[in-house]
């Protein structure tokens, strides 16, 4: 499977020509709790980056649904990972993807989604469909990469974040990263933000 290829075809919804390494895997898994059974839903898996840490926080219990919308990346995550419960559907759809499997909401939803390489709407759209997954307690954690960070599309989902969510915590850099990157926390949803 390349990941490089997968971008070649389609740059705008792969976003980054690597997958991300094992540090900001764990940075950005860490709001997966390593106790009880919860719910974990995981947007724009790729190639398994974070698939693998999630995995390893939650050695064997909860469920773990990672939603990918490139067919081919989620062919290879399913045969990779089979306890996890791969989708090939868009992140929009989320709710569609839960109610299916008998759940409305999720604890924690972990992104490895190219939101700077999104639309305006589209960047809403998922981000409606991620809050309206989430109950109060739920967790929300997206990256960004350093470099495009005061780009007009970063900054608009960190404005978004914060309209969404009452707390908006951000991660240090993440410099052994390719390229260097961070992570939001996004604590308590906001339900009726625009
Ligand atoms: C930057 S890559 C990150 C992959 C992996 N999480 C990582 O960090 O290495 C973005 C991923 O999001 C997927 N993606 C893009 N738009 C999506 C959408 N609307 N719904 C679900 N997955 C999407 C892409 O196909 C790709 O696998």
């Amino acid at each position: 499977m390349s990941f490089l290829l997968e971008f070649v075809r389609d740059p705008l919804t792969v976003g980054a020509i690597t997958p991300s390494g094992a540090a900001l895997a764990r940075v950005a898994t860490a709001a997966v709790p390593r106790t009880g059974s919860p719910v974990v839903v995981e947007l724009g898996p790729g190639t398994g980056a974070f698939t693998e840490a999630i995995q390893r926080r939650l050695a064997g219990r909860g469920l773990h649904i990672a939603v990918e919308v490139n067919p081919r990346f989620a062919q290879h995550l399913g045969a990779l990972h089979p306890g996890v419960d791969v989708v090939t559907a868009d992140a929009t759809d989320l709710a569609a993807v839960l109610a299916r499997r008998g759940i409305s909401q999720a604890d924690v939803v972990v992104s490895g989604l190219p939101w700077a390489a999104f639309a305006e709407h589209r960047q809403r759209d998922v981000l409606r469909a991620v809050v309206a997954a989430l109950p109060p307690h739920g967790v929300f954690t997206t990256f960004a990469y350093l470099h495009s960070r005061w780009l007009p599309p970063a900054r608009r989902l960190l404005t978004s974040l914060r309209a969404r969510f009452d707390e908006v915590v951000v991660s240090r850099t993440e410099w052994a990263n390719v390229p260097p990157a961070l992570v939001y926390y996004c604590r308590r949803p906001v339900t009726e933000a625009p």
